[in-house]
């Protein structure tokens, strides 16, 4: 598949590059910018993207590319486009002068276009983008057209077309370039040429066929399946692949959310017909585990840690009677693989508390089928796949579960509150009609006594935090401005329906600096 490689130096913005790629048809992968060039020739790329990034151009040590990266695109006739840093770097490397503003450029702006041209075509003569800089390209090398300035900025867009060189000094993958996606694609399928064969439905098909032959026809696989988006989505995938040679360990560790784990059973052994769904109930064991622990790193190890030898057990008891089992599938997705920083080497890295490691001597080997797809497509592919879609649109629940949403030390009452608690809280929510609209929505129970009245009596009972936030991505968010009748009937209920809570607070901080969950 042809496919455009976004060089990563750094920029907050790099995923969402790829992503506005993608949307437009063209499958795109991001790289860090020192990838050795013969890595970077092997993935045969259409088009280069060069992200923007955080350092200036002629600090020492600031990230650059190397003699090879320009022979190659020169001599592969490469089309390239950089976008701020990248824009920048292009011009400093190749002879011309970047320089310090003496005040940044942040926030919408008008751009005037100079000079028609492929990249900015389908544009008016003005147009509003969005830029965030403090260096401007002063003077170009030859070969170099300016395209576009704006009031400050005389030189805002510009072209080699010769070399088939291109730069935006402006973000167009960013929502407040209204246009930028006309300049992404112009840049992807007018300059690059490149074929927009990223088609969900391609990708389904060709996965399931390449799943059969990595298995083969013996083989068996097994899998961790948590009920989340991702593990669920695999499992289908797998499912449809290799049938009941797929094995699912579904673990109760005790902290899960109320019915869960009957929903999970019924949802993949019922509906999605599963035959080798096995459900380990070890409740009792996290439980003991965690007993008298309040510290929230603690409660994540003695999690981890538990349900690796939970799974290791069960998953050796499978090998006995099925020894054909010799893959574990995960539900890593391309964010847990792919940190973006210019500095560190942007190496791939996997989330260590999303997946687990099971001991090398297990011998397994890992199948990833979700490896480069970005949350969104997993979704929509789960949803062609015909996993209900309750389950799909379902709020991220961290691993460790609601123990890290009882503050403090773990017991069985506290949790039978807080599971009454947020399962009054999502069915209002939903009813309501905004839980898709949210990223997270939960209760979280506090260990601290306060009074009311009940009738003519007098209570002391627990405090319940209600935290719903609004985000894209869980980097940033703010708590989310609910209707007050809504808050009032949510903590009536509360109030009044689960035994042991007689206060209920609405949390309004907003990450950063706050977190989201509380633990
Ligand atoms: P914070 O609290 O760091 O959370 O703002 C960001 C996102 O990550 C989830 N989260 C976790 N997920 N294991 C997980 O699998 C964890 O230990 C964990 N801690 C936080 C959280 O729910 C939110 O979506």
């Amino acid at each position: 598949m042809q496919k455009i490689i976004i060089l990563d130096f750094g920029g907050q913005y790099c995923h969402l590059i790829a992503r506005r790629v993608r949307d437009l048809g063209v499958y795109s992968e991001i790289v860090p910018y020192d990838l050795p060039i013969q890595q970077l020739k092997a993935l045969n790329p259409k088009g280069i993207i060069l992200s923007g990034g955080p350092s200036s151009v002629y600090e020492d040590e600031s990230p650059q590319l190397t003699n090879e990266f320009f022979n190659y695109i020169k001599e592969s006739k490469i089309p390239v486009l950089g976008i701020c840093y990248g824009f920048h770097l292009i011009i400093h490397q190749l002879g011309g002068n970047i320089e310090a503003q003496e005040e940044k450029e942040y926030g919408r702006t008008e751009l005037e276009i100079i000079e028609p041209n492929l990249l900015l075509n389908f544009l008016n003569d003005r147009e509003t983008v969005w830029m965030s800089h403090g260096d401007q390209v002063k003077t170009m090398p030859k070969g170099f057209k300016i395209l576009a300035k704006t009031s400050t900025c005389p030189i805002a867009a510009y072209a080699n077309e010769e070399q088939l060189i291109y730069g935006v000094q402006f973000h167009p993958e960013v929502a407040h370039t209204p246009k930028g996606n006309v300049i992404l694609d112009n840049f992807i399928s007018k300059i690059a040429v490149a074929k927009k064969e990223w088609k969900l439905e391609n990708w389904i098909e060709q996965k399931i066929e390449q799943i059969k032959k990595e298995v083969g026809p013996i083989n068996r696989v097994i899998l961790g399946l948590s009920g989340g988006v991702d593990s669920s989505v695999v499992a289908v995938l797998l499912h449809m692949a290799i049938g009941d040679r797929l094995h699912s360990i579904f673990v109760n560790n005790g902290v899960l959310r109320k019915n869960e784990e009957i929903e999970v059973q019924e949802t993949f052994r019922e509906k999605l017909s599963f035959k080798n769904f096995h459900y380990v109930d070890a409740e009792d064991l996290f439980l003991e585990k965690l007993r008298e622990v309040e510290d929230p790193e603690e409660k994540r190890k003695i999690i981890g840690h538990t349900f690796i030898r939970v799974f290791e057990k069960k998953t050796i008891e499978l090998e006995k009677a099925y020894p054909d089992i010799k893959y574990l599938a995960q539900g890593t997705i391309y964010p847990d693989r792919v940190e973006t920083s210019a500095t560190s080497n942007a190496s791939a890295k996997i989330k260590s508390h999303h997946n687990l490691t099971l001991p090398d001597d297990m011998m397994l080997k890992i199948i990833e089928p979700l490896k480069d797809l970005y949350k969104d497509e997993v979704r929509k592919i789960g949803l062609q796949l015909g996993i209900p879609k309750e389950l799909i649109i379902r709020h991220p629940f961290p691993g460790p579960g609601l123990a890290v949403r009882i503050i403090g030390a773990i017991e069985k009452e506290k949790l039978e509150i807080l599971r009454e608690a947020d399962s009054i809280l999502i069915s209002e929510i939903k009813k309501a009609g905004i839980y898709e609209s949210l990223w997270q929505a939960f209760c979280v129970f506090l260990p601290l006594k306060t009074v009311g009245i009940m009738g003519d009596f007098r209570t002391y009972d627990y405090l319940c935090a209600i935290r719903i936030v609004e985000s894209r991505d869980a980097m940033t968010a703010n708590f989310a401005k609910l209707d007050w009748d809504l808050l009032e009937r949510i903590g009536a209920r509360i109030i009044n329906e689960v035994k042991g809570i007689n206060r209920v607070v609405y949390d309004i901080s907003n990450k950063p600096p706050s977190t989201i969950e509380f633990e």
